[in-house]
């Protein structure tokens, strides 16, 4: 018989990060056992590893993330080369020291989390992979592929090569029951004007996808590009299916999700990105202009009819 549980977060002296805005946000919500009343379609300001507490067993279909990173890089406003006052203020890193353990930390509330079923996508630059790999290995996830995603535009240096890859961790818990669409884009026998197969090509691992640039937009100072996460959703989901991501920033991966009719969970412990992530998903809007007197960006709740 399910029970009715009512959790309450405890603010923990050794959290890296503070959760008090989690604990007002949260402690309100009540859940049954073993499923998500309260938790599908919101997002939640705090930190997610006290967060993903809530959240019961085997009960997320995907996760797709891009958790902090763990270099002296404070994304304030003057460290951008760009037109400053429209990039939101207050991205949180981890300390170097601190990386491994809170990456294990995150990555095993994730395995608790997810289905037999279910699937993870974590990216990461290359400075942070060696903690993000070993973490996986090390609380039990099974590696379906390493994906390169090659964008365009690196910063060019005098003295190296220029770095324009991404990596993307794509793992699951149980491969025997893992869930993949093989053709949820492309027939099997569709072809390129060349005659070469599509449903080939879009299955290697490397994914050329360029950056979005959202000029007069405002913006969080890192962020995911739509066709990405889009393609991590055709392939690993279906519509009506769970999606977290525990790291949301501007809250790319809830905002593609609900495009494309799957349910969304996510947390993210800097308020302003919260708030935009909240305004963007409240109001179906995909950029949202600096200025409230231009017109705002609208996404389409039918785009996978177009
Ligand atoms: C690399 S960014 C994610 C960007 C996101 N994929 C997007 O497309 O906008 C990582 C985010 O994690 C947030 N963050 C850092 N530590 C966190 C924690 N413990 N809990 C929740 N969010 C956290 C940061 O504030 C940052 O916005």
């Amino acid at each position: 018989m399910r029970s009715k549980i009512s959790y309450k977060i405890r603010k923990k002296k050794t959290s890296p990060i503070k959760d008090e805005a989690l604990s007002t946000t949260c402690s309100t919500i009540s859940i049954t056992s073993d499923k998500l009343d309260g938790f599908t379609d919101k997002i939640f300001q705090g930190d997610c590893i006290n967060g993903m507490q809530l959240i019961p067993s085997n009960s997320i279909d995907l996760v797709i993330t891009d958790p902090p990173f763990a270099i002296d890089f404070k994304a304030k406003r003057s460290n951008y080369n760009r037109t400053a006052s429209r990039v939101l203020e207050g991205y949180t890193e981890i300390p170097r020291g601190k990386y491994y353990e809170f990456t294990i930390n995150w990555i095993k509330v994730v395995y608790r989390v997810l289905k037999e079923s279910g699937s993870m996508y974590v990216f990461s630059g290359w400075n942070n992979l060696k903690d993000i790999l070993n973490a996986l290995d090390e609380v039990g996830f099974t590696t379906v592929n390493h994906i390169i995603w090659k964008y365009q535009f690196g910063v060019v240096t005098k003295r190296k090569f220029v770095t324009s890859h991404y990596h993307c961790l794509y793992v699951c818990k149980n491969d025997n029951k893992r869930i993949f669409f093989p053709y949820a884009r492309y027939e099997k026998n569709s072809k390129d004007r060349g005659g070469g197969s599509l449903h080939y090509e879009d299955k290697e691992d490397v994914w050329v996808i360029k950056r979005e640039y959202w000029n007069g937009d405002q913006k969080t100072p890192t962020k995911l590009p739509a066709e990405l996460i889009e393609k991590i959703l055709h392939y690993s989901s279906k519509e009506g299916d769970i999606v977290l991501d525990p790291f949301l920033g501007s809250g790319q991966v809830a905002v593609v999700s609900k495009m494309l009719k799957r349910h969304y969970i996510g947390f993210e412990i800097v308020k302003e990105y919260y708030e935009f992530a909240k305004k963007r998903l409240e109001n179906n809007l995909y950029r949202i202009k600096s200025s409230d007197k231009d017109e705002q960006t609208l996404f389409d709740l039918n785009y996978e009819k177009r």
